[in-house]
């Protein structure tokens, strides 16, 4: 039997084992998919022995705290990996070469352009937030065109460095919270780690054009306060991450297997056992 796994510290409430065995039913793979609690200074020896060449250990999801721990142990990445500085999808080509890939911007495009009918092509695009989560998936959300995307941030010199990072790859601009004053935009994703705390950054009141959708990039039981704050000001659409969850790991799943899942059900089914 082929095997999969998700590493990660801490690894306890992840769902991928659930949705991956959901996808291997739906799709008649045979495959078993676990999840593994690796030590802090354990990685490299984890993957070494789970992906051994001759083993049955085919394929890793990787989650905190080691997904740029992966990206440095990868041989050879994707593009979208490689300006995302992090991996989440491990797993051996032909010749044995450990391959690196991050889904992540899939993921969360694939929920907002196919489960949702939602437009990143030619819209104005905000992005809050500048740590690890946002630069792993700005690949993939520029290579969709938008008119503009800028990226602000608390600490304005991180949203600059990834404006920089990225800027071959598209119209990326950065600001502060400030800066935002009197801009308006079609699509809001909120990447910040604010929602933590509870908390959400410090909009302008007029921040959403008519008709915009919010995307929060956390999910939870409750609506999110991010998603709270995009209500009530006027948001035609507010998502959360549940989605982009699924469909992270249905890339995963047809990078490894060559076959996407279909994952509206499982969605509805994982948005049904929060509540
Ligand atoms: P991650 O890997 O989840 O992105 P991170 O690299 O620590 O984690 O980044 C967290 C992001 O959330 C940062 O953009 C951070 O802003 P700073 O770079 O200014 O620290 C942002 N963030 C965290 N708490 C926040 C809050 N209460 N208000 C606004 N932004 C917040």
């Amino acid at each position: 039997t082929d095997r999969y796994a998700v590493f990660g510290n801490p690894i306890k409430h992840s769902k991928s084992p659930l949705i991956h065995t959901a996808f291997a039913q739906q799709t008649r793979q045979d495959l078993e998919y676990t999840s593994v609690l690796v030590p802090e200074d354990g990685f490299n020896e984890a993957v070494d022995n789970f992906l051994a060449v001759e083993g049955e250990g085919k394929g890793l999801n990787i989650t905190v705290p080691f997904k740029v721990e992966a990206w440095q142990k990868a041989e050879c990445h994707s593009d979208r990996a490689r300006m995302a500085g992090a991996v989440n999808t491990l797993y051996r080509n032909q010749t044995g070469q450990l391959c690196g890939d991050n889904t992540d911007g899939l993921g969360l495009v694939a929920d907002i352009t196919r489960n949702n009918d939602g437009e990143i092509a030619g819209k104005d695009l905000l992005i809050l937030g500048a740590g690890g989560a946002v630069r792993g998936v700005l690949e993939p959300i520029l290579a969709l065109h938008p008119a503009r995307l800028v990226i602000a941030n608390r600490t304005v010199a991180k949203a600059e460095q990834l404006a920089q990072l990225f800027a071959d790859h598209g119209a990326i601009e950065a600001c502060s919270y400030d800066q935002l004053n009197g801009q308006q935009f079609d699509l809001v994703i909120n990447g910040t780690a604010a929602s933590l705390q509870g908390e959400v950054p410090p909009l302008p009141d007029d921040l959403l054009r008519p008709g915009a959708w919010c995307y929060d990039m956390m999910y939870a039981a409750e609506v999110t306060p991010f998603n709270r704050w995009a209500a009530a000001h006027g948001a035609e659409k507010t998502l959360d991450g549940l989605g982009m969850l699924v469909e992270q790991a249905a890339e995963s799943f047809a990078i490894w297997r060559g076959i996407r899942p279909d994952t509206s059900e499982l969605i509805q089914e994982l948005r049904h056992q929060l509540l």
